[in-house]
């Protein structure tokens, strides 16, 4: 089976170097690709948004599988766009059609979802221009902080948790007056403000049947102990010590179930990641938002503890039988930590030589913003850089690989977190 991946990330380097693995994998492609896809695969430079583009390179490399990373083709409708192609009628595609990734793609469906199929999540309520005053005068009412979200797509930054009334009136005025994110701010999401343990659970559809994949923590921002601005995540750990058995159990039976019900209820075959981001409250789930596809860089964590062969796991999941797949996941803990440009999350340069990749040892060296330069040479070419996976019996010795690593690999202005794992170490019930 000749495969496709869409995206350039760390996610989609896990995603290609599991399935070079796999004897059913005959060639792999990832479009556009980084410098580590390069290693496992062939890279294809085209953008995953130009659909006739994605559609030509199926054609003209026998593509039978194509599986899709980010979440901004799947919002765009890359799979009913396929679909709608007689010429690529036998094309098997891992993601949720338009339909489908509205859970992701707007944050007033997904409340409206979950209240309606009985999901628990955080109170809401959301608001366009036209209610504008309404709104402000509701926003005086509530306690604080007091959440906002943009309700389309804004590239993960349309989150706003304000501390202060005046705050919050500001950001709510500034998406819907001042067009802050476009139109993806043009309704904004009030809510209630969720005190807990985050963590993500993953889930694979095949539009009828459903495997949960490892759970994972995700380190969002940017400083060492939870400080400063929101990234796209600076490391992530798997398995997750707070997430006990019966708390996966609820996970499972009071969101998981009833979420595959609904979108059946609502006529949508989805067939493909589900990644719920979840609030602990004190052993209860609450979800806090849906993601079409895996997480970016949980899947660096959640892969490497898939023992099952991934290939046939996704073949599975487009045929429809995934009910029939034992799915074997390892014990193991696994930690990466992200190493990133200075200046990350705002501005930062690109085109640094990376090295020290060759003298790593013991680590899972996953790519993520990177290319190759003129002479050929590995170099930096976006925010996030790498992600450096640990596995190990114990928390402590993935930590320790994973930070090993980040110390070894070298290029102008590196940064990372230190502290990836640490509060679980030392997390006790
Ligand atoms: P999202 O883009 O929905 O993932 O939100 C970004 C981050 O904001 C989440 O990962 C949470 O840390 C935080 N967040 C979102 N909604 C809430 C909420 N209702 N209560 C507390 N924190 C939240
Ligand atoms: N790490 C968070 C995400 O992929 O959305």
């Amino acid at each position: 089976m000749n495969i496709l991946i869409l995206g350039s990330g760390g996610r989609e380097h896990a995603f290609a170097w599991k399935l070079a693995q796999s004897q059913l994998c005959d060639r792999l492609y990832i479009a556009p690709g980084n410098a580590g896809t390069a290693s496992v695969g062939t890279n294809i430079p085209i953008s995953y948004n130009d659909f006739e583009a994605v559609a030509e390179t199926i054609i003209k490399n026998d593509i039978e599988l194509v599986i899709v990373g980010p979440e901004e083709p799947l919002v765009n409708g890359i799979v009913d766009y396929i679909e709608s192609r007689s010429d690529l009628s036998k094309i098997k595609i891992i993601g949720p059609n338009k339909a489908g990734a509205q859970l992701e793609g707007s944050k007033d469906y997904s409340k409206n979802f979950m209240q309606k199929h009985g999901i628990p999540t955080a109170s809401s309520r959301t608001f366009t221009i036209e209610d504008l005053a309404i709104g402000l005068e509701y926003l005086e009412t509530l306690p604080l902080p007091i959440v906002l979200k943009a309700d389309g797509l804004a590239a993960g930054k349309g989150v706003i948790i304000a501390e202060k009334h005046k705050d919050a009136e500001q950001a709510f005025t500034e998406m819907l007056v001042d067009g802050k994110f476009g139109s993806a701010g043009s309704k904004v999401v009030v809510e209630q403000f969720l005190k807990g343990i985050e963590l993500s659970v993953f889930v694979l559809c095949d539009g009828e049947n459903y495997k949960i994949l490892p759970e994972a923590k995700d380190y969002k921002r940017i400083g060492e102990n939870d400080t400063g601005l929101n990234t796209g995540g600076m490391g992530a750990v798997s398995p997750v010590i707070f997430a006990d058995a019966n708390f996966l159990r609820k996970v499972e039976e009071k969101v998981v179930k009833p979420t595959l019900r609904g979108l059946k209820s609502e006529g949508i075959k989805y067939v493909g990641f589900i990644f719920i981001g979840l609030m602990n409250i004190k052993g209860e789930p609450f979800v806090i938002e849906y993601n079409v596809r895996m997480g970016d860089p949980e899947t660096e964590v959640v892969l490497p503890r898939i023992q099952s062969d991934f290939a046939m796991l996704m073949a599975a999941t487009a045929k429809g039988n995934l009910n029939d797949f034992d799915l074997k996941i390892s014990p193991q803990v696994a930690v990466t930590t992200v190493l990133v440009a200075g200046g990350y999350p705002g501005e930062y340069e690109k085109g640094k030589v990376i090295s020290g990749s060759d003298k790593t040892e013991d680590v899972h060296v996953y790519h993520a913003g990177t290319t190759f330069n003129g002479n050929a040479e590995t170099v930096t070419n976006g925010g996030r850089v790498m992600a450096l996976t640990g596995v190990a019996n114990s928390l402590e010795n993935a930590v320790r690989k994973s930070q090993r690593a980040a110390q070894v690999i070298q290029y102008d202005g590196k940064y990372f977190r230190h502290d990836i794992g640490m509060d679980l170490i030392r997390y006790n019930d």
